[in-house]
C-alpha cells in the first residue's frame, strides 16, 4: 500500500513568473514556508524580495505558477478567508490622511468583521494588544501623520498583529527602528512563532539578525533565483555572501548565540597602516 501524500506546508509558491508589465522578476520560483518557522528572506536590493512576499500574499498575480495556502490555491479564495489566515507588512504603505493610530490598528480586524459579526469585546482587545507588543498603546490617540519613521512603522506592525493570523508577511518590519527596537521586534516575531506556533517569514537585510532569528533562512540572488535555503548555519558561509552581494568577508561564530556572525573585510585603503608603526628592530 502506498502512504497518502504528504499535506505539505500550509504556504508554498510553484513554478511563479512573477512580472510588472514588461519587467520580469523571476522565472521558475518555487518556495515552501515550513510551517511554525520564523523564515527570514535575505538578498540585495532589487534581487525579488517584496515581489515575492505580494505573491505570497495574493497582492501580485503570478503571470505563470500558483501559491498554495492550506492545500488550495491561493486565488481560489476569498480575499476575508485569505486575510484572516496570512498577514502582510508590506515594505512600505501610506495612511489615510489623518487617520489616529488606533483606528489605523482597528483596520486590522476587518477579516473578522462581516454582516452577522460587528465590532466586539474581543476585536477591542486584540488592537490593545496589539498595539502594546509594539508600544505604540500611548499613541492611539495620535494621527499617524505626526509619528516619527519608526514610531509609524511599528503602528502598521500593530495593524498587522491585530489581524491575528497563523501566518505572518513582514518586508523589512525593522526598517526605520533603532537597534533597541529593531532587537525588540525580532524578539517579539520569535516569541510568535516559538510560544504560539505562528509562522513568520520576514524580509531583513541585516544578515547577522536573520542569522540570530532565523530556524529557515533563504538567501535570494539578483533574477528572483534562490541560491541557498536551510539552517543559517550550514547556508552562512563567507563563499555565497561573497558569490550573491559581491562582499568579501569573514563567517565567525556570533560570541552571544554562536550563529554565524559576518564580517566584512576591511578595504585594504582604510586599514591601519600597523606595519609602518612596528619596530624594525
Ligand atoms: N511596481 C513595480 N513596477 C515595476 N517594477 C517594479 C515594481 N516593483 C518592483 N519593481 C522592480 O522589480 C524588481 C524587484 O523589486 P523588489 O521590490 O521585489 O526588490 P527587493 O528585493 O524587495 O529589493 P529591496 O531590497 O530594495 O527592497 C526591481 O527591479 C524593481 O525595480
Ligand atoms: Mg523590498
Amino acid at each position: 500500500m502506498t502512504a497518502p501524500p504528504s499535506p505539505g506546508p500550509r504556504l508554498r509558491a510553484e513554478d511563479l513568473t512573477l512580472c510588472y508589465d514588461q519587467r520580469t522578476v523571476a522565472t521558475g520560483l518555487a518556495v515552501d514556508i515550513p510551517d511554525r518557522s520564523f523564515t527570514v528572506i535575505v538578498g540585495p536590493n532589487a534581487c525579488g524580495k517584496s515581489t515575492l512576499l505580494t505573491a505570497l500574499a495574493r497582492m501580485l498575480k503570478p503571470r505563470a505558477g500558483q501559491v498554495y495556502l492550506d492545500g488550495a490555491a491561493i486565488a481560489s479564495y476569498r480575499s476575508r478567508e485569505v486575510a484572516r489566515r496570512l498577514g502582510l507588512l508590506p515594505q512600505s504603505s501610506t495612511a489615510p490622511g489623518g487617520i489616529t493610530v488606533g483606528d489605523l490598528v482597528a483596520r486590522g480586524r476587518y477579516p473578522h468583521q462581516g454582516l452577522l459579526r460587528q465590532w466586539s469585546a474581543d476585536d477591542d482587545t486584540a488592537v490593545v494588544e496589539a498595539m502594546r507588543q509594539t508600544g505604540v498603546l500611548e499613541l492611539a490617540d495620535r494621527p499617524v501623520d505626526d509619528l516619527s519613521g519608526g514610531q509609524r512603522q511599528r503602528v502598521w506592525l500593530s495593524m498587522v498583529l491585530a489581524q491575528q493570523t497563523p501566518i505572518l508577511l513582514l518586508d523589512e518590519p525593522t526598517t526605520y527602528l533603532d537597534i533597541a527596537h529593531q532587537v525588540e521586534v525580532l524578539d517579539l516575531c520569535a516569541r510568535l512563532h516559538a510560544r504560539d506556533g505562528h509562522t513568520i517569514v520576514a524580509v531583513l537585510h541585516d544578515l547577522n539578525q536573520a542569522c540570530r532569528y532565523a530556524t529557515h533562512l533563504i538567501v535570494m540572488r539578483p533574477g528572483g533565483v534562490i541560491a541557498a535555503e536551510g539552517d543559517p548555519s550550514t547556508v552562512m558561509t563567507a563563499a555565497l555572501v561573497e558569490d550573491v552581494f559581491g562582499l568579501p568577508c569573514r563567517i565567525i561564530d556570533d560570541p552571544e548565540t554562536g550563529t554565524p556572525l559576518m564580517v566584512p573585510a576591511a578595504p585594504r585603503r582604510y586599514a591601519p597602516a600597523r606595519a609602518a608603526a612596528a619596530p624594525t628592530t
